[in-house]
């Protein structure tokens, strides 16, 4: 299939490792010219690089999104490398979670405040952008955390559940600009930040993280947690032209494992 994406212009939040950079790398295969944005500049230019070698192009922002300025700057920086914006990915997130017994309540609004409303302000930013072409897709990464709490992931859940309701709003207020928006909330995915929301679990059980992972991988029906390169190939159809009659869905890509419908 022809994603039709070739010399588009993306943004992708937390696009130096994990997640956000393999989604990076699926646009950068497709031809897309690809800001990504992250805290650290040494992670964020490996990724640039990978992203010039697999035939994209790439720009890389460094700063913490958890600063309202700091969202205007990514645009704006992307739009001088760029000229503009047509795809938006927003992937950034880093929850700390407790047990809920013990949580501190500050844990949600940071959660709140990196996650959810980075993503809004976001779009918010380049949505009159993407008007000005009547073209753009918007791809919220959130979780299956905000439809399954647990007694210690609330924070992540919290947000999460707040971008989906973000997720529907915008959706409704832009589809009639041709600007698409839609949610991929992943199971547990093969990254680091993975390995370090369970090193507490696997210290208190006396395991190694790694037996951790396989047997949390194991409970659900794909028998194993996904990999970030699956997550990104659907976060790429999402942004692409193809998907002309998908938004304000979520998609959930969590091995079959969640229970509730739809
Ligand atoms: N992995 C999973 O099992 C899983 C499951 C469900 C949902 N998700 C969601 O998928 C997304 C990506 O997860 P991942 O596992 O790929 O995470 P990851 O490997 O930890 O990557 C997180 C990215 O965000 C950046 N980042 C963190 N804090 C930041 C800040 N304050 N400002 C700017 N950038 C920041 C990191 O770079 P710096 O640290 O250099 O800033 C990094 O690029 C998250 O939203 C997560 O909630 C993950």
């Amino acid at each position: 299939m022809n994603l039709g994406l070739r010399g588009k212009r993306a943004i992708v939040t937390g696009g130096s490792q994990g997640i956000g950079r393999c989604c990076a790398l699926a646009l950068a295969r497709e031809g897309v010219r690809v800001c990504i944005a992250a805290r650290t500049r040494t992670t964020l230019d490996s990724v640039v690089a990978e992203i010039n070698s697999a035939g994209g192009e790439g720009h890389a922002v460094a700063v913490d999104l958890t600063r309202r300025e700091n969202c205007d700057a990514v645009v704006n920086e992307t739009v001088g490398a760029f000229g503009g914006v047509d795809i938006l990915i927003n992937n950034v997130g880093a929850a700390r979670n407790a047990d809920i017994l013990h949580l501190d309540v500050a844990q949600i609004s940071e959660a709140l405040q990196l996650k959810t409303y980075s993503y809004l302000r976001m779009a918010q930013i380049v949505i009159p952008l993407m008007r000005e072409n009547g073209w753009g897709r918007i791809v919220n990464i959130a979780g299956g955390a905000g439809t399954s709490p647990t007694r210690s992931n609330i924070p992540t859940g919290a947000a999460n559940i707040a971008i989906l309701n973000v997720t529907r709003a915008l959706s409704d207020a832009v589809s009639g600009d041709g600007i698409l928006v839609n949610t991929v909330c992943p199971g547990l995915t093969n990254t680091s930040r993975a390995r370090i929301q369970q090193q507490a679990r696997a210290e208190r059980e006396g395991r190694d993280v790694e037996a951790v992972l396989n047997d949390l991988g194991a409970t659900v029906p794909a028998g194993r947690m996904a990999e970030p390169e699956e997550i990104a190939n659907v976060v790429a159809f999402l942004a692409s032209e193809p998907c002309s009659y998908v938004f304000g869905s979520s998609i959930y890509m969590d091995g079959g494992g969640r229970r509730s419908t739809p």
